[in-house]
């Protein structure tokens, strides 16, 4: 019989590992005072627990003023919105990413440039951005991805020169610290997301941290219905005009969800640090598997996902083939997103943005070259399942084990995989 559980060989982990979100008596108690409160949504704007999460939350990641909302893709729209970026003005994102990293420009009106990642970190590469300045670019939003954070020296020097807004995407690192600042804290904007599978939760729900009290104040407004607030985003300012806005605001139910999380956040961000630390040092010894190099200004690591890259014909088989083999086991893992380019979202049809003749140069995705983010996106990147580090050593010991299992039967994991794709081998 086979090792390997994909085979019919026995799984390295038959226990499932733990569950998120975790919840316990005290969200049950929160949401049961907000409910018999009265006061379930965001309207008036912000309610006492929105206003609580805002100075909370901003303490947690060590600056700026936050402004709760509903998702962490209106966050990003919201900000460069605030920022006065819109129609026709470029703003540069990583070619590996979700979705709304480019989505949120496209929203404001605004093109997104896609450039190349740093294939150390896979976080957007500081001086592939630089070639793509053009006139019109007015802001950069680097994500800190997975496990890592984007290179924010290089990127907070490109946006002196050039006069750029920096939007943080932090949707992956709560938490997070570069040379002992928060993530979100070092550029104009952070945009964090709270939907359920980030670690910070809400169910749903966004924040943006904004460094000034005025771009706090504008943000607030625009989520608001276009009510004018005052400065860091408190309270209604009626002495103030009206501006063009929407109703984004975060209910309490949220926010109270999400303040049970900041109370539970410490621990977990200690315990997901010292087992990230542990799998790198046991993963380093794999052949074929690649650690991302951990920059020593990034002081405090945080994660929503821990990838890791692997050199395919080391390893022995591609990073596809390799999910598949690692869930058989009993690891959750993912292969992560596609690059940017190869996004049917942007396709022609999907966005007036989008329409060849409108835009060729943006969006000829067969003519751009980017070889970092496809290499990552098409053969080597590995995204474990933050649940992994949630259960001690035994749970990243069971991972890394069934990654050398893996390793080490490749070639019959190889032969099974051409087989199965109906390729000789
Ligand atoms: C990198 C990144 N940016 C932005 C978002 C958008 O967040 P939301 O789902 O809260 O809109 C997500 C995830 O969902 C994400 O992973």
């Amino acid at each position: 019989m086979s090792e390997l559980a994909i085979l019919g060989g026995p799984k390295t982990r038959p226990t499932a590992y733990p569950q998120w979100p975790v919840w316990d008596q005290r969200d049950i108690d929160a949401v049961t005072e907000v409910i018999k409160s009265g006061r379930w949504g965001g309207y008036p704007y912000p309610g006492p627990k929105t206003a609580e999460l805002s100075k909370k939350f901003a303490e947690m990641q060590g600056g700026g003023y936050a402004v709760p909302m509903v998702n962490g893709t209106i966050t990003m729209e919201v900000a460069l919105r605030a920022a006065g970026i819109g129609w026709g003005d470029e703003v540069l994102v990583p070619a590996y990413t979700f979705q709304a990293t480019a989505s949120a420009p496209m929203a404001a009106g605004a093109i997104p440039v896609i450039v190349d990642v740093d294939p150390n970190n896979y976080c957007l590469d500081p001086k592939a951005a630089e070639k793509a300045i053009t006139p019109k670019t007015k802001a950069i939003i680097p994500v800190h991805l997975g496990s890592n954070m984007a290179d924010m020296d290089a990127i907070m020097a490109l946006a002196e020169k050039y006069n750029l807004i920096v939007i943080e995407d932090c949707a992956h690192a709560h938490g997070a610290k570069w040379r002992g600042k928060g993530a979100g804290t070092i550029g104009h904007f952070g945009s964090f997301s709270l939907q359920s599978s980030k670690i910070l939760t809400s169910g749903e729900g966004g924040i943006l941290l904004c460094k000034t009290p005025e771009l706090a104040a504008k943000a607030a407004s625009i989520i608001d219905c276009g009510r004018p607030h005052a400065l860091g985003g408190g309270e209604e300012d009626e002495s103030q005009e009206y501006q063009v806005g929407g109703n984004f605001r975060m209910s309490e139910l949220q926010a109270t969800l999400a303040l049970v999380g900041i109370e539970r956040f410490p621990e977990q961000a200690q315990q997901r640090e010292a087992m990230a630390a542990y799998m790198d040092e046991a993963l380093s010894e794999v052949p074929g598997v690649r650690v991302l190099k951990r920059d020593e200004r990034h002081t405090t690591r945080s994660f929503y996902r821990y990838i890791f890259a692997i050199q395919p014909e080391e390893f022995g088989v591609e990073h596809d083939v390799l999910c598949g083999a690692l869930d058989a086991e009993g690891i959750e893992c993912w292969v992560g997103y596609e690059a940017m380019h190869n996004y049917k979202l942007f396709q022609p049809q999907k966005s007036k943005l989008a329409v060849p003749n409108a835009f060729p140069q943006y969006f000829d995705f067969q003519n751009m070259h980017l070889p970092e983010a496809t290499r990552a996106c098409e053969h080597e990147a590995v995204w474990l399942d933050e649940a992994v580090f949630r259960c001690g050593p035994q749970g990243v010991d069971d991972a890394v084990e069934a990654i050398k299992k893996i390793q080490r039967n490749a070639a019959e994991l190889q032969k099974a995989a051409d087989a199965f794709r109906g390729k000789s081998s």
